[in-house]
């Protein structure tokens, strides 16, 4: 079996996805920013480019082979008296076909690491890649935060068969660069996704674990992201604030797809 995920790695794509969290407005605007995009991104053949827009402007939007369709949340459930909540194979059978799950954000409104390893469950069972959010609140010079980052990898997947693991996008994303105006140095950068890698290895084997991405997110820009995608040693990355700007996505990707050449 083969999804969009393993032919990335033979194909050495990098992924770039869009996490337009809580905006914009209105439809119109949604359309606009997620056209511009598609119109970019169909000319730019070394990078898979993902847009997570709201619930409500999911079903504006077709997964294609240019732009492929993400949420940004599922629930555990499979269905019933669940007030307010998306299940998995809703979400599938409107033409989705990623979902971010444990994003800090969602984390900092009480999602527990039990949810995530739920919700990772259900999405791969539905036939979703999760694009899985790990990363620490602060950096601490202890490196208390590497126990941390390990902890919550491995208790995302822990609902997971070994056989499962290939399924998933790791999205590495230090809480503190979230939403700031710096992103992490590339150095550092390196050292995690090593870090990550290793876990990976370590707890389900090279053949498992191999072809994983791990991505990269937090102040990500069209400025810095050509130094990350060339020295952090990651597959891609996972953007926010800029993902709501065609133009400045646009460059983004640009800049990706050249530094990936
Ligand atoms: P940012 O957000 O790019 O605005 O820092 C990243 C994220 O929340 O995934």
């Amino acid at each position: 079996m083969q999804n969009n995920i393993s032919r990335n790695f033979k194909e050495k794509k990098k992924i770039v996805i869009g996490n337009w969290k809580m905006n914009p407005d209105n439809p119109k605007e949604a359309s606009n920013i997620y056209n511009g995009i598609k119109r970019a991104a169909s000319r730019i053949s070394n990078v898979t480019t993902i847009i997570c827009p709201p619930y409500p402007f999911i079903s504006l939007f077709k997964s294609t082979s240019k732009v492929f369709l993400g949420a940004q949340n599922i629930f555990y459930e499979e269905k019933g008296s669940y007030t307010g909540e998306v299940s998995a194979l809703q979400l599938i059978n409107s033409g989705v076909e990623y979902v971010i799950i444990g994003h800090s954000e969602r984390r900092k409104l009480g999602e527990k690491e039990e949810d995530v390893a739920k919700k990772v469950l259900k999405a791969v069972a539905a036939g979703l890649t999760p694009i899985i959010c790990i990363g620490e609140e602060v950096h601490d010079a202890e490196g208390t935060y590497l126990d941390l980052v390990k902890r919550e990898l491995i208790s995302s997947l822990s609902l997971l068969k070994k056989t499962e693991i290939w399924k998933v996008i790791i999205a590495y994303e230090p809480v503190w660069a979230v939403g700031g105006t710096a992103a992490m140095s590339t150095y550092e950068m390196h050292q995690m996704s090593l870090y990550i890698q290793k876990i990976l290895l370590d707890e389900y084997g090279k053949t498992s674990s191999t072809g994983i991405p791990i991505l990269y997110g937090g102040a990500v820009d069209a400025t810095n992201a050509s130094e990350i995608i060339k020295k952090g040693n990651i597959d891609g990355l996972l953007v926010g604030r800029e993902s709501l700007s065609a133009e400045r996505f646009i460059e983004l990707l640009k800049a990706v797809s050249n530094a990936n050449n």
